[in-house]
């Protein structure tokens, strides 16, 4: 057992709604704050000195210095298994071609999918392990990532098992999302619905088998799959027992409606989402993951994120790194730049990245500091929280604890 501290502000996030909006008096502050922590869980959260009495034969972990503290950031939408580089994706993109532009001319994501197949699994995980850390020490204690760029049953397998690796070694905890439906595969001999078949006949219950995946992800798009074929493909998903997370509605619309029906737990981009999507979006509990690296990757419009939180769905904020779309991989940087753009208050930006975002995960025992949830947190050197957000990401976290051991 272990009393860390003393914080000068300490954010619990906790007590707040997980759906609407959300104001930053509805914040529960604790001054001069303390946590006492043993076995990687918070045994009490606390004035730092009545802590310090009550537990007096209890070791204390001395912060100097002005420190605020607040639950470690959760990012619910990575692709961090990759191989290669799509700078000349880049390059092209920043002198006028479009993503799908690009897409067309033989770059985006089936470049990728060359790359990632010529490199060995222990590579892969190398590669996950590397990033994964180069998030844990920005404050991201807890990352989803998704497979997509093997596409076919031995590629995706390899990844996934890559992932598994990289989690095993990793001090940041993985949650591993299967994406073999990111795009049809330029070498599958079939059409979408032969491939989707094949997913789910050959792939998907080789995961269940060894355990490498409980998440099941599809890309809605005029250049990946359609709201016919996908339909079919989560439904047969489901019934193998997959919980479903959607990639919808990023430059086309019409997948809040499919969202609802198959009970997706996210649908995630909505860079293109209209009045009538959101409207369907705040009927039904599916919740809206924006992901402004993709935005500002793409030089596209923000996801809506204000009119979500008005409309009174959830809101979480994710990152996307990947090679294409979103190479940024900050998501601190670009949580606070959506802030601005969408005119979301400070605690509508923290709840996206923690308390919210760890229902998108299905996590409940983390994303906030109190008695019982694990001791993720992230302190920064500041008297007052909201410097953190003015800074745009360049007040980085100063000390990471992950399970109540400091990793930095
Ligand atoms: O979420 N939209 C589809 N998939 C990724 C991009 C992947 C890539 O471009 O390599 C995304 O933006
Ligand atoms: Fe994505």
């Amino acid at each position: 057992m272990k009393l860390t501290g003393p914080f000068k502000q300490l954010l619990t996030m906790d007590h707040l709604p997980d759906k609407g909006h959300l104001s930053d008096d509805q914040l529960e502050i604790i001054p001069d704050a303390g946590i006492l922590h043993g076995e990687g869980k918070i045994i009490a959260t606390g004035n730092f000195n009545q802590l310090k009495e009550q537990y007096s034969t209890v070791s204390v972990e001395w912060l100097e210095g002005d420190y605020v503290a607040l639950p470690g950031m959760i990012d619910v939408h990575t692709h961090i298994c990759w191989a290669g580089s799509r700078a000349n994706d880049y390059a092209m993109r920043m002198s006028g071609k479009s993503y799908l532009e690009i897409e067309a001319m033989g770059g985006g994501i089936w470049d990728t999918v060359m790359k990632t197949r010529q490199s060995t699994m222990e590579e892969l995980a190398d590669l996950v392990e590397q990033r994964a850390s180069r998030l844990l020490i920005m404050g991201i204690t807890t990352i989803e990532v998704k497979s997509g760029y093997g596409l076919s049953v031995e590629q995706e397998l390899k990844i996934l098992s890559a992932i598994d690796f990289a989690n095993r070694r990793s001090t940041a905890d993985l949650v591993t999302t299967c994406l073999a439906a990111h795009i049809l595969p330029k070498d599958f001999k079939g059409n979408e619905t032969e491939y989707l078949q094949h997913i789910c006949d050959k792939l998907l219950p080789e995961i269940k088998k060894l355990k490498l995946a409980n998440r099941v992800d599809i890309f809605i798009e005029k250049s990946a799959f359609s709201l016919q074929a996908a339909k079919v493909y989560l439904q047969k998903a489901k019934e193998l027992g997959f919980d479903i997370v959607l990639h919808g509605d990023q430059f086309s619309t019409g997948v809040a409606t499919l969202a609802n029906e198959m009970n997706a737990i996210s649908i995630d981009h909505l860079e293109a989402a209209n009045d009538q999507e959101i409207e369907i979006l705040s009927k039904g509990n599916v919740i809206p993951v924006v992901l402004p690296g993709a935005s500002i990757g793409l030089g596209e419009p923000f996801a809506p994120a204000r009119k979500l939180l008005d409309a009174g769905t959830s809101l979480v904020i994710a990152s996307d790194w990947n090679p294409g779309s979103a190479p940024m991989g900050n998501l601190l940087t670009e949580a606070a730049i959506l802030g601005t753009f969408e005119n979301l208050s400070m605690s509508e930006v923290w709840a996206g990245l923690t308390c919210r975002a760890a229902n998108a995960l299905q996590k409940t025992d983390r994303g906030i500091l109190k008695q019982g949830y694990l001791a993720d947190i992230i302190a920064f050197k500041t008297n007052d929280y909201k410097e953190i957000l003015y800074r745009q990401g360049q007040l980085r976290a100063g000390m990471v604890w992950k399970k109540g051991e400091i990793v930095l």
